[in-house]
């Protein structure tokens, strides 16, 4: 093993569906509208996957983009880790099929499953791998087809979700790019949010389709409030590990769940609006690749330049939450 390397981000990559639903288009199937929709969560519209698109289809289209952007080939690729909460299947892991349709025959694969948390859960991860010396490389997805998971008759959930995915390319390099993380789970509030049918807890029987036990479940008023107390903890925690106070900061990326909740996290920070990116309005909450189609816009859109301090924080099912700071630096 070699000792501690310096870890940076050398690609990024997205990739969204192309089938779009707007507001209006909900209002034909739930009994919603436009204004409250805007109103109490910001989204306009979202992008749905086809019925022949898995999430492992998504997360495979993100991750070229991300190669090609880091001018990695395919069999350079160390690690590869899919975030997801709606893998193509139980098993095997998404990150065995995608490494299957990029042809990185020699990178190891797993899954990882920590709510919308779980693009930061895998950045954090694939940082310890490469700065321990065990990897040169990785690549991180965070990846959804959650609209294949969601209750199309359920107005208080229906209206939250979109489809999409993010890669990032992570290397050993002399400069410092990564500079610190966060992770915390809270299993005592497991209830808040959940996909309770279709495991070992309780299989899939006639009874939990008629039950309606494999679509989301989520008590979304009490996820609110504690989101906005969580993202702060975990921003403030990632930002001291590095000797960094928010007014470092250059780009914050939240996990775009909600306007309202993006907006008082920002506020309770004490983060300017300019600095804050969001994207929601036309993705809706893309859970665990929201951050990652989020941080590649961003990097694309020219609103991170060289040397700009950049957060990524998220929380979700488990729940969970965490935060990755790092120098952009490409
Ligand atoms: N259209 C119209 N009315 C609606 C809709 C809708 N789509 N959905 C709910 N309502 C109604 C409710 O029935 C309720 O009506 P009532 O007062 O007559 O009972 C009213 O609107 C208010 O409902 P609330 O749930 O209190 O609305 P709230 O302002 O909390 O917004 C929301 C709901 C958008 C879900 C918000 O609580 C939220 O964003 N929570 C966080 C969700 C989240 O971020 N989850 C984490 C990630 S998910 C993951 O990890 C997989």
């Amino acid at each position: 093993m070699k000792n501690m390397q310096n870890v940076k981000i050398i690609g990024t990559g997205s990739y969204i569906p192309k089938k779009v639903l707007t507001n209006s288009d909900l209002e034909k199937i739930v009994d919603t509208n436009n204004e409250w929709i805007i109103s109490r969560t910001g989204i306009s519209e979202r992008h749905l996957a086809e019925d022949n698109e898995a999430t492992s289809d998504l997360s495979s289209r993100a991750t070229l983009e991300a190669m090609k952007d880091a001018n990695i080939k395919a069999e350079e690729i160390d690690l590869i880790i899919v975030a997801t909460n709606s893998p193509d299947m139980v098993f095997p892991s998404t990150a065995c099929l995608v490494q299957e349709k990029i042809k990185a025959k020699n990178a190891a694969t797993f899954d990882l499953q920590a709510g919308c948390t779980g693009f930061v859960y895998g950045m954090v991860t694939a940082w310890q791998f490469i700065a321990s010396g065990f990897y040169n490389n990785a690549i991180i997805i965070g990846a959804e087809a959650l609209s294949k998971f969601v209750d199309w008759t359920d107005r208080n959930t229906c209206v939250l979700f979109g489809d999409g995915a993010g890669a990032v390319v992570l290397k050993a390099n002399k400069m410092r790019g990564v500079l610190s993380g966060y992770l915390k789970g809270d299993g005592a509030r497991a209830d808040l949010i959940k996909f309770p049918a279709g495991a070992s807890k309780i299989p899939a029987s006639h009874e939990t389709i008629e039950q309606k036990l494999h679509y989301i479940k989520m008590k979304g008023n009490e996820v609110f409030k504690i989101a906005v107390r969580e993202m702060r903890r975990a921003t403030l925690k990632a930002l001291a590990k590095c000797n960094l106070s928010v007014n470092d900061v250059d780009c914050f990326i939240p996990h775009q769940a909600n306007i309202r909740i993006i907006s008082a996290v920002a506020k309770v920070l004490g983060i300017e609006k300019d600095k804050v990116f969001v994207n929601l309005n036309r993705y809706g909450n893309t859970s665990a690749a929201s951050v990652a189609i989020a941080l590649d816009e961003a990097v694309k859109e020219g609103k991170i330049k060289n040397g700009d301090i950049v957060v990524l924080t998220a929380f979700g099912a488990g729940l969970t939450s965490g935060s990755v700071v790092f120098r952009w630096d490409k």
